[in-house]
């Protein structure tokens, strides 16, 4: 979890305003405190940082670790139940497997125009693996197969943005992200001022974007933007990183993602493979093609194969098929 909590970091000094008021954080389940600490330390906005555990063993490596640390406040807690010094400015809430149980509570501490970070490691639920469980803890139908994990990301969004909506609020997805056996976004929590967010369907009968598979329709899936550009432009390597090459990486391909953050993304090579081709185009090479033909395209962070375009699947096919036989 090294690069997911240094991209933690990078997200709190690219997203507040260091000097201005300062910053004041909630971690609902804290463990032995080491992200919220992290970002208390290292991010350089927080006046006050909230832990919460429940654990007893886990809280007492927390208060060792963090309770004499200036702005740190343990308190040991059930975090569904809110904790004093509501409302936060940035709430993180990463428990084991699904954070749908903590999601109301989350949502209720934050004051608008706050952040919610929120990480889903039920990636067996939410990518597919078990449609019913998802279905009940969800309210959504899954996507299975190698599209699975980010329709689990457009879940998890949708999700919260129903349960905001409940609560008078609304979410943008400020950076979201599929990452090894989870999934994680930082959202901007506002006040809900009666637009509908962007959750829909994908029927596979009228979707011309990648292939679903055939066992839609799948949703509510979150069919919005997943990055906020102006904050991708901004987000840096923090120099206290533990995994820097490995978040310099990740920020590049986002960086290129956020030209083209629609839902789904093609691989060029299963492409191929599908259209009975003997070898994959270059992606470079696919890529600039799309782009001379007047559509955006670029890679994704999800796989290194993978790439995202507004041009309809028909378009995609044909441009892997010319330049397949073109060497
Ligand atoms: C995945 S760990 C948190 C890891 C931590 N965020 C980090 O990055 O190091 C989940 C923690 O949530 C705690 N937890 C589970 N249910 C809780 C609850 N209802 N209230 C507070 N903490 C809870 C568990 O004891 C566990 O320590």
């Amino acid at each position: 979890m090294a690069m997911d909590r240094d991209l933690g970091v990078a997200f709190v000094r690219a997203w507040f305003e260091a000097g201005s008021s300062p910053v004041r954080g909630w971690e609902m389940t804290a463990a032995t405190g080491v992200r919220g600490l992290r970002l208390l330390e290292e991010g350089g906005v927080f006046g006050e940082f909230t832990f919460t555990e429940e654990n007893r063993e886990a809280l007492s490596v927390l208060r060792a670790n963090g309770g004499e640390r200036p702005g740190a406040r343990v308190v040991a807690t059930d975090a569904r139940q809110g904790v004093a010094g509501a409302p936060f400015d940035f709430v993180d809430l990463d428990p084991y497997g699904s954070p749908a149980r903590f999601v109301p509570a989350a949502l209720e501490s934050v004051r608008p125009g706050g952040v919610l970070a929120v990480t889903a490691t039920d990636l067996m639920v939410l990518a597919g693996a078990q449609p019913s469980a998802c279905e009940r803890r969800y309210g959504s139908r899954p996507v299975r197969g190698r599209l699975g994990p980010e329709g689990g990301l457009r879940i998890l969004l949708a999700y919260v943005a129903s349960e905001a909506e409940r609560r008078g609020r609304s979410v943008r997805s400020l950076l979201g992200y599929v990452r090894d056996h989870h999934v994680r976004a930082y959202l901007e929590v506002g006040k809900y001022a009666g637009d509908p967010a962007p959750v829909g369907s994908v029927d596979p009968a009228t979707w011309t974007g990648p292939d679903v598979g055939d066992r839609g329709p799948y949703g509510p899936l979150w069919l919005g933007a997943l990055f906020d550009r102006a904050l991708a432009r901004k987000l840096r390597v923090p120099s206290s990183a533990a995994a820097p090459d490995e978040l310099g990486r990740f920020l590049a391909r986002v960086n290129e993602e956020v030209e083209v953050d629609v839902p789904f993304y093609y691989e060029a090579n299963r492409l191929s493979h599908a259209l009975g081709l003997p070898r994959p185009p270059s992606l470079d090479r696919l890529l600039a093609h799309l782009r001379a033909r007047g559509f955006r395209a670029g890679r994704t962070h999800v796989r290194p194969e993978g790439f995202r375009t507004d041009a309809p699947r028909p378009v995609v096919e044909r441009s892997v098929a010319d330049l397949s036989s073109v060497h």
